[in-house]
């Protein structure tokens, strides 16, 4: 056992060697010593508990092969295996007196979160709880990795590139989020919550500058950074103080991966997760952990991780400023991150992220009293009267894309003759695009000055191509509030939102120091909230602002009349309910027919054996004939391990999985007609595990034409690690 202790306690290496800053960052940020967190643990905040809370966390990893992935809209991206699993992250806070009064926040590492997940959610919780859990009290808020599956949102335009609607990743995502809420709920104990915020500089840019520029200059000037680099957290501990879990808020696109990557991964959130997990959760694998920590999105529509900003690839010369174009080509402009490929970079602006979520946790002294409320109401975002002053109006508009939407961003930019910042419209595409469907005047009108590409409000058939009736919601936690919008608001979109819903919340009667935080990419996915005159720029978000140039203004609208019935803890009117539109889902992606392997060879077999030995500090692979990981995601498990042999029984036990940072699992079919496949089991050994004997273990299930699908598992040869 002693010797188990030893090389457990060294298992969070996994996650900080790759990830190790150099002495010289480690002293500029948290010096947080193991002493500092067990004092921490132990003899601060040992006040009145004021809440019930609990945390739990579930896999909601979609299928790790063939399935397009979310995000680029890229239809070459298809899954090819595994870096980092994907989980959901839910935290359940209910009022001690009354807790029944309750709100859950759930942070999911997926691209968003749909409307329909969200219904289907609710149906399993309301099965098993009744009215304890509903649409009211519930935000699913997504980090937005771009490196999740696609196929589980309900609209046909973000099921183009996936072939339709995907069950396995709409299954894999409903069920991972309803368990994660039932962990929370069996776990949940008298605490505290505590609030801090302060600014991290370095991980983000705007990725529109242009279109930010469009703002008023009186505006523009009341902030320092053309993104928020304001990180807002919240530390929830037990009665003793012990540490139960964080959740923090801070705006940048999960596109640290960029549209090259075939591995499933949370992206820098994800990874930031992880981090702050293992730091708690000391011996045990991703995901498996009590101590729960959410690094959820906020208002980054216009927000980057790709921090070098955008270049020419071919001179190496800045894009034009206006179109993120090279020569008049956008696909040459793309953005680059810190590191020295997109690993290195995910590892950067996730570190840089845990560890400043780290120091808000630690230093976290704001004690969070007074009631839990939640507000809820749905809104046809089609329909809404827009108010400036006497002079100025405006409505809202049936759904529609423009242009630049196609151009993409300079995070991942589109494969076409197109171009941001496009006011006119390509004509060839216009003629393409005329055969989908025409806009009706009307559209043309109310969305000016945007060219319209695809009138997604107007194509209904098979089913609606856009979303039209979105949530809102709302989340009251003592003087902490959470507006949880559904889709992606620009820098500038939520610095106006906070700053209306403050104001709103302390006029109906909140405490003076009221805090507001835009939890993004809640419950809808409803495309980018641009400024009203972010709008009139038309770069990708302006493009991809759907309801039109007022769609702003009809949100604040919308949340300030919410806060008051969340100030005093009313009811508001449901509004239009929207149709649950599972039973309408065309899926196109073909099954898996069968596995098969190469003659006298098994599944589990090995392909290409690892070496006999390694140094530490190198990579080590084995390839072996596998199955399809579609067969069975292995949800809550691994497709491979990385086992260490015990010196003094000679008993391997796992010590990575396939979620581990230092690990991935690669997956490719290798003959399509005969139905070969190899999986690729790659681990950087990292420079502090102990010498001695490890192997790989694979996991996976086969497709076998008579008997179906069999579970097999295999092991390398044993190879030895030295230092
Ligand atoms: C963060 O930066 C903003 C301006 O960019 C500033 O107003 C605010 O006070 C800063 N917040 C903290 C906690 O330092
Ligand atoms: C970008 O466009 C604006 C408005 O049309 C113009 O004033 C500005 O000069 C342009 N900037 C560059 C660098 O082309
Ligand atoms: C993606 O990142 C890789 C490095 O990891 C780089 O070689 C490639 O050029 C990048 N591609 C795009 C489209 O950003
Ligand atoms: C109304 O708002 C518009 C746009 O911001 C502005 O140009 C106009 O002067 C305003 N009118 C009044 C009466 O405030
Ligand atoms: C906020 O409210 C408290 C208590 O009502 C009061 O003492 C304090 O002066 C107020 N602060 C501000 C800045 O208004
Ligand atoms: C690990 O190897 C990399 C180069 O591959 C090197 O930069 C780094 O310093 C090494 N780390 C340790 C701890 O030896
Ligand atoms: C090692 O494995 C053997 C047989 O599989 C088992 O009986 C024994 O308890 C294991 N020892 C330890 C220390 O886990």
């Amino acid at each position: 056992m002693a010797g188990m202790t030893m090389w457990w306690t060294l298992l969070v290496v996994c996650v900080t060697v790759l990830a190790v800053p150099s002495p010289r960052e480690t002293q500029k940020w948290s010096k947080i010593s193991e002493d500092e967190i067990v004092k921490l643990n132990t003899e601060s905040n040992a006040d009145a508990p004021n809440y019930k809370i609990g945390v739990g966390i579930a896999d909601i990893t979609g299928p790790a092969a063939e399935v397009n992935m979310m995000g680029y809209a890229n239809p070459s991206q298809v899954t090819g295996g595994i870096h980092l699993r994907q989980f959901s992250r839910a935290f359940i806070i209910a009022d001690i007196n009354k807790p029944d009064n309750r709100a859950v926040f759930v942070s999911i590492d997926a691209g968003m979160q749909d409307q329909l997940v969200t219904l289907e959610v609710i149906k399993l919780l309301q099965a098993k709880y009744k009215d304890l859990y509903s649409i009211k009290n519930i935000a699913i808020s997504g980090t937005h990795s771009h490196s999740g599956v696609a196929g589980f949102l309900e609209h046909l335009l973000f099921q183009v590139t996936s072939l339709g609607f995907i069950p396995e990743a709409f299954h894999a995502q409903v069920n991972g989020i309803a368990q994660s809420i039932e962990n929370a709920h069996n776990n949940m104990v008298d605490g505290n919550i505590y609030y801090n915020s302060g600014n991290l500089t370095k991980s983000n840019i705007n990725r529109s500058p242009s279109a930010y520029l469009n703002n008023p200059k009186e505006e523009r000037e009341k902030y320092t950074a053309n993104v928020d680099q304001l990180m807002t957290v919240l530390k929830l501990v037990d009665k003793n103080g012990g540490d139960l879990g964080m959740i923090n808020w801070f705006a940048v696109h999960g596109t640290s991966m960029n549209n090259t990557n075939h591995l499933i991964s949370g992206d820098n959130k994800g990874y930031a997760s992880q981090l702050m997990e293992g730091y708690f959760n000391k011996d045990v694998r991703p995901g498996k952990g009590k101590f729960v920590a959410a690094f959820a999105s906020s208002n980054l529509g216009d927000v980057s991780p790709n921090t070098q900003g955008a270049k020419c690839i071919d001179t190496g010369k800045s894009c034009d400023f206006n179109s993120s174009t090279c020569g008049g080509k956008n696909e040459k402009c793309i953005a680059f991150g810190p590191g020295v490929d997109m690993f290195d970079s995910t590892r950067i602006i996730a570190e840089y992220q845990y560890k400043k979520a780290m120091d808000l946790y630690k230093s976290a002294t704001k004690m969070l009293t007074g009631p839990v409320s939640t507000v809820h109401q749905y809104l046809d975002m089609t329909d809404q009267t827009v108010v400036y002053n006497s002079t100025f109006w405006g409505k809202t508009c049936k759904a529609a894309m423009g242009f630049s939407f196609a151009a993409g961003t300079t995070d991942g930019p589109g494969a076409f003759n197109f171009k941001q910042g496009d006011t006119e419209g390509d004509a060839f595409w216009k003629f393409i695009v005329s055969f989908i469907k025409k806009p009706s005047a009307q559209m043309v009108e109310c969305q000016k000055p945007k060219p319209i590409l695809l009138p997604v409000g107007e194509m209904l058939e098979p089913y609606p191509w856009g979303p039209s009736i979105v949530d809102t919601q709302m989340i009251r936690i003592g003087q902490f509030a959470v507006v949880a919008v559904p889709g992606e608001f620009t820098t500038m979109s939520g610095r106006r939102t906070r700053d209306a819903v403050q104001k709103s919340l302390m006029e109906h009667g909140m405490s003076n120091d009221t805090v507001v935080v835009l939890a993004g990419l809640t419950n809808t996915y409803a495309d980018y909230i641009a400024t009203y005159e972010e709008y009139q720029v038309q770069r990708y978000e302006g493009a991809s602002t759907v309801f039109g140039p007022h769609t702003l203004q009809g949100y604040i609208n919308q949340f300030v009349k919410l806060s008051e019935f969340l100030a005093k803890g009313t009811e508001a009117p449901t509004g239009p309910i929207p149709k649950n539109l599972l039973s309408k889902m065309v899926s196109l992606l073909p099954p898996v027919v069968f596995d098969e392997v190469p003659p006298f060879q098994k599944f589990g077999g090995v392909a290409h054996d690892a070496e006999k030995s390694y140094k530490r500090n190198t990579t080590a692979s084995a390839v072996f004939h596998a199955g399809n990981p579609r067969n069975n995601l292995r949800t809550g498990d691994t497709f491979m391990s990385i086992e260490f042999k015990d010196p003094k029984t000679g008993n391997f036990s796992e010590m990575f999985s396939d979620s581990d940072w230092c690990t991935r699992f690669y997956w490719k079919r290798t003959e399509e007609i005969l139905g070969y496949s190899k999986a690729t089991t790659w681990w950087h050994i990292p420079p502090t595990v102990p010498t001695g004997t490890y192997r790989f273990r694979v996991y996976g299930n086969a497709k076998h034409i008579i008997e179906g699908v069999k579970a097999y598992d295999g092991v390398s040869r044993e190879f030895t690690v030295t230092a």
